[in-house]
């Protein structure tokens, strides 16, 4: 089971495709309320069963007369559901609902100037008389059907806004969800809490009891193994399965030694001291860098570490007696792109686990319902430090892939001690973590400088530093120039054997995040 809706007031979000619909979901809760994302195909019959509390229809990229076009079972509207359509959502409503979308060729991208119009209606009581809100549209829509009075509009669209509260049906040819919307998460909170009487009850407490409750339903005497990386994910699930099933859980962490500096001390002090986990702390340095020994090839590098990685996590799995369970972290994101075949990226199921033979555990993956900053709080609610918490993306193979070339101790070394440097540095700077991810790769080159009276020839460390919102696309953090100057001096006087800093300015694409 992945969802909560047998428990809690729910929010179905019909997916007309693109990403706006995980933006709403994720909207929806943080006005907590439960949501899920449903396809548009979803039947009458289907949504009864399902008894949600409210329903929202996405945006999406086609135009309601494309062949093809998304549309939805038309009885829905019918069931006495409270309905909020956006943009492509509120054209399919009018559509459907005997409205006129005509065709004018003119469309309207970006920033808008939205006019309330009807400052007593249900959907925008409260709404500043003008607000900026965001468009992105080609087609809207003419005439709104019988029955609903047109709430809005900006300079280009005439109906920017409708609604017929005796059937209980709103709309918004512009994006609540998007950020740049003014009174966007207004809107929605409205809509959630007044007109479909929704209690913001989804909270974090509530989250944590609900998920300890199923954990210990679906697991009742068993025991359970968890991979623990020290990552977000498997350390949330971690935290909450000794919550849920206490001293029936053991943790193995494969420690590669390709973490950053004081990474696997700080696991190991998490979860052993702190929450007193059955920890299994396997030291495989030796053996990795035995494996990795004068090998260069990035992709042969990564096949290396994620196989040994779980032949390691196996053999020990395995002297464990009566183990029935594995847990893992996998999230929501993750399960609407694995079963949504319409999504223009598919992303490849990143957490497959390639059991050996003759091996088998039943998953348990506590996290399947959540959100990553939904995950983020209930860390910090279960008292995980701050740097599990909000620690950056790192790739599974570690520093393997920011060390360019091959891997030896001694590099490993020089590149931790800088990259803790560039890491205290920025995030001294960055109190408010916009930098997405930063930190240092070591390059397989070197070059001639001069220290005190000596020549030297040593390697350069790159500080890679990005924006991004969900790493796909980055663009390089543009640092203050002294911050930049702070870091170089420091790592040319506190790291032995590097003579030079460079700054990565690429963004992605063309690049990608890591360098390898
Ligand atoms: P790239 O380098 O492809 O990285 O722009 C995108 C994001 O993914 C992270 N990354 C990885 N994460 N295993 C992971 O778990 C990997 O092998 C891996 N490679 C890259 C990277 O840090 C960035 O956030």
């Amino acid at each position: 089971m992945t969802d909560y809706h047998d428990e809690q007031p729910t929010v179905l979000v019909l997916d007309f495709g693109a990403q706006y619909a995980q933006l709403i979901a994720r909207r929806v809760r943080e006005a907590r309320v439960y949501s899920e994302i449903v396809p548009h195909s979803i039947s009458a019959e289907e949504v009864e069963r399902r008894r949600p509390a409210a329903l929202i229809l996405s945006g999406g990229p086609a135009s309601v007369y494309a062949p093809g076009a998304p549309k939805m079972d038309t009885r829905i509207y019918g069931l006495g559901i409270p309905v909020l359509g956006f943009c492509y959502g509120m054209q399919l409503m009018a559509l459907d609902l005997g409205g006129h979308i005509p065709d004018t060729g003119v469309g309207e991208y970006g920033f808008a100037q939205l006019t309330v119009l009807e400052p007593e209606c249900a959907l925008l009581a409260g709404v500043p008389e003008t607000s900026q809100c965001w468009m992105s549209h080609r087609d809207s829509v003419g005439t709104a059907p019988d029955g609903f009075i047109v709430t809005a509009r900006t300079a280009i669209t005439e109906v920017a806004a409708m609604e017929d509260p005796s059937r209980r049906l709103y709309a918004t040819q512009f994006h609540p969800e998007v950020a740049h919307t003014e009174s966007g998460q207004q809107i929605i909170k409205r809509f959630l809490h007044e007109i479909a009487g929704i209690p913001p009850v989804w909270t974090m407490v509530n989250i944590i009891d609900e998920t300890v409750d199923r954990i210990r339903q679906q697991v009742g005497d068993g025991r359970v193994i968890c991979a623990l990386s020290g990552g977000v994910d498997s350390s949330v699930v971690a935290a909450l399965l000794r919550r849920a099933i206490g001293h029936q859980l053991t943790c193995v962490f494969v420690d590669h030694g390709l973490l950053r500096l004081d990474e696997a001390e700080q696991v190991v002090r998490t979860f052993r001291d702190q929450f007193r986990v059955d920890l299994v702390h396997v030291e495989a340095e030796e053996r990795y860098l035995g494996l990795l020994a004068g090998v260069t090839d990035p992709e042969e590098k990564r096949r290396i570490i994620g196989e040994e990685f779980w032949r390691v996590f196996f053999e020990e799995a395995t002297k464990l007696k009566g183990v029935k369970f594995l847990a893992q972290g996998t999230l929501y994101p993750d399960v609407i792109e694995s079963g949504n075949k319409s999504a223009a990226k598919i992303k490849s199921h990143h957490n497959l686990i390639p059991f050996p033979e003759g091996v088998h555990f039943d998953l348990i993956e506590p996290l399947k319902a959540l959100f990553k900053d939904e995950v983020r709080a209930v860390g910090s609610e279960l008292g995980l430090p701050d740097e599990i918490v909000h620690r950056q993306p790192f790739p599974g193979p570690g520093l393997a892939v920011r060390i360019v070339g091959e891997i030896t101790q001694g590099k490993l070394e020089t590149l931790r001690r800088a990259d803790a440097i560039i890491r205290e540095e920025i995030g001294e700077w960055d109190k408010e973590r916009s930098v997405w991810q930063y930190f240092g790769v070591l390059p397989d080159i070197r070059s001639v400088g001069v220290m005190g009276d000596e020549r030297t020839y040593g390697h350069p460390i790159i500080i890679r530093a990005v924006s991004s919102a969900d790493a796909m696309t980055a663009d390089w953090a543009r640092l203050p120039h002294d911050l930049l100057a702070r870091i170089s001096n420091r790592i040319i006087n506190e790291v032995e054997g590097i003579n030079r800093v460079a700054y990565d300015i690429t963004s992605k694409p063309p690049g990608t995040i890591e360098w390898e």
